[in-house]
């Protein structure tokens, strides 16, 4: 068999997939499944990116890395701009079909963790949502073991004759990322005195700051969508959602900005 525009894409399977529950879909139902599944494909290249993106850093390789950097970004922002797509759903849309989710939620989603741990966002994992032995959990147990995004960026310093110390290129991956006021004291001299290094740096902060847009734009989706009820996946909704705003992955990168 020739290969086809349909076998190449396994287009058969992929749109069949689109069926989660027996019987009708609620007509809104199908965008909300078809934007979820949206979701959970980009998530897959994202990481797919950001694993690429350490080994560069990691390599020296600023010129490919910058690239990466730019294509991530790039699909960060069509992340955020489906969010205008999914607030078409009108709040009794929704409720048509919200109890056919019964506690299936975004929060569940083993990909957007494994985003979260290769930004840095670690500390108190809860690997329990996911069923002991299972693929999504060897998966998350595997990242959260791994090096996160700063950790690679720290290595490229070093590699660029920055003196990171030495306890920070072999801390504890797993632990969550704090202040480092040796490591500001680096990036304002690459600031002051490294473009290409700084322009990395800058992608960063793009970086952060694309993930932070899109957790405020998800909030306010839920907001207007379901108010202050819970969430399907048993948190207080809005509520948590909003502990989670506004907390960048590379505190550093935005505590220099007032020495600069
Ligand atoms: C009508 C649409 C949506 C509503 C009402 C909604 C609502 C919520 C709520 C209430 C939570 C808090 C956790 C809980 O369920 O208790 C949550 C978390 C989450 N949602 Fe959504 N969501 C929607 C669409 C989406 C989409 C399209 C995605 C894309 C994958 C998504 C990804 C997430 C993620 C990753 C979390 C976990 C966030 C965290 O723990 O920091 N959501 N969502």
């Amino acid at each position: 068999m020739p290969v086809t525009y349909a076998s190449y894409l396994k287009l058969d399977e992929l749109l069949s997939l689109q069926q989660p529950r027996p019987g009708a879909l609620e007509h809104d139902e199908t965008l909300f499944v078809i934007i979820h599944q949206v979701y959970e494909l980009w998530f897959k290249e994202v990481l797919h990116e950001l694993d690429h993106l350490q080994r560069l850093l990691h390599a020296n390789d600023t010129a490919l890395a910058g690239h990466t950097l730019k294509r991530i970004l790039t699909i960060l922002k069509t992340l955020v701009a489906q969010i205008d797509v999914l607030e078409t759903i009108t709040p009794l849309n929704f409720l048509s079909f919200r109890d056919r989710l019964e506690s299936g939620s975004g929060f569940q989603s083993h990909q957007f963790r494994e985003i979260e741990f290769v930004m840095g966002k670690k500390g108190r994992p809860s690997f329990e949502r996911y069923p002991e032995g299972s693929e999504p959990r060897r998966r998350v147990e595997t990242r959260f073991a791994q090096p996160t995004l700063w950790d690679a960026f720290l290595h490229y310093l070093a590699a660029n004759g920055y003196q990171v110390p030495k306890a920070l290129l072999t801390r504890d991956v797993t632990r969550a990322l704090e202040l480092s006021p040796e490591v500001q004291r680096l990036l304002v001299e690459v600031y002051r005195k490294n473009p290409t290094v700084a322009q990395i740096a800058e992608r960063l902060v793009d970086l952060d700051e694309g993930f932070m847009e899109w957790r405020y734009r998800h909030v306010k989706m839920v907001q207007r969508t379901i108010g202050t009820k819970a969430g399907t996946g048993g948190s207080a909704g809005a509520e948590y959602l909003l502990t989670t705003i506004n907390q960048p992955a590379f505190p550093d990168l935005w505590a220099i900005r007032s020495e600069l």
